[in-house]
């Protein structure tokens, strides 16, 4: 099973890239994430230009399209998500009957060096994603002061957080199983999970 993980920050460093790798680790091993790099490389929607999207917009449609799942891991810019995030979701939204984004299971996490961990970025995010016809998982992560919350291994320091994302992660799993229908193994190791992540969280 593909997870596509697309970060909402187009920065090198960005902390919210880092949580997309944390939440790879977290995958059982019949699941791979594989990260989108294409974000910035997205053209600003113009409706004039649908008939013959940019590669861009194509290699994106087709990324979502080739995965059985997203996971999208956002900042906060003024209490929003970041400007080039929608864009590309508004082209992902269209044509409405052939949507790349229509139906496709989908969960949303977010980092901040704020206090709210992008809260409400989140919240619009999921809002904007449902509009576009995702299935969009009713969980959130807020992972505030990003500049202390991870691992020098890249996970998580707080065990709270890291169970949470965990869980968000087997909704996802077991949402795509659904939609995947016939064909794919079911997933169902949530408690074995939870347990061993809890296992190496107190070592
Ligand atoms: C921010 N940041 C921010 N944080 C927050 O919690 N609420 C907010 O409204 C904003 N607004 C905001 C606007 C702009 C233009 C920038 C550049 C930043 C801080 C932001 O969430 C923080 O820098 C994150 O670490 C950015 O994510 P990445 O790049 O680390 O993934």
């Amino acid at each position: 099973m593909r997870v596509l993980g697309i970060s909402g920050s187009l920065r090198r460093g960005s902390h919210n890239r880092r949580l997309l790798r944390a939440a790879a680790g977290l995958l059982p091993p019949e699941a791979e994430l594989v990260l989108f790099e294409g974000l910035k490389a997205i053209p600003p929607f113009d409706e004039d230009d649908e008939g013959i999207p940019a590669l861009a917009v194509r290699d994106w449609r087709e990324a979502i399209t080739d995965a059985d799942a997203l996971l999208f891991s956002t900042p906060e810019y003024n209490s929003s998500i970041p400007g080039q995030l929608k864009n590309a979701i508004d082209w992902a939204s269209r044509p409405i009957t052939t949507a790349a984004l229509r139906n496709k299971p989908s969960a949303v996490i977010g980092a901040s060096t704020g206090m709210f961990g992008a809260i409400w970025a989140q919240a619009e995010l999921r809002k904007a994603l449902a509009a576009a016809g995702a299935r969009v998982i009713d969980r959130d992560l807020p992972v505030a002061g990003a500049d202390e919350a991870f691992n020098a291994d890249g996970t998580l320091v707080e065990h709270d957080q890291a169970l949470e994302l965990d869980g968000i992660l087997v909704d996802l799993l077991a949402q795509a199983d659904q939609h995947a229908g016939p064909g794919w193994t079911p997933i169902g190791v949530q408690s074995e999970r939870n347990t061993l992540l809890s296992a190496s969280q107190r070592d």
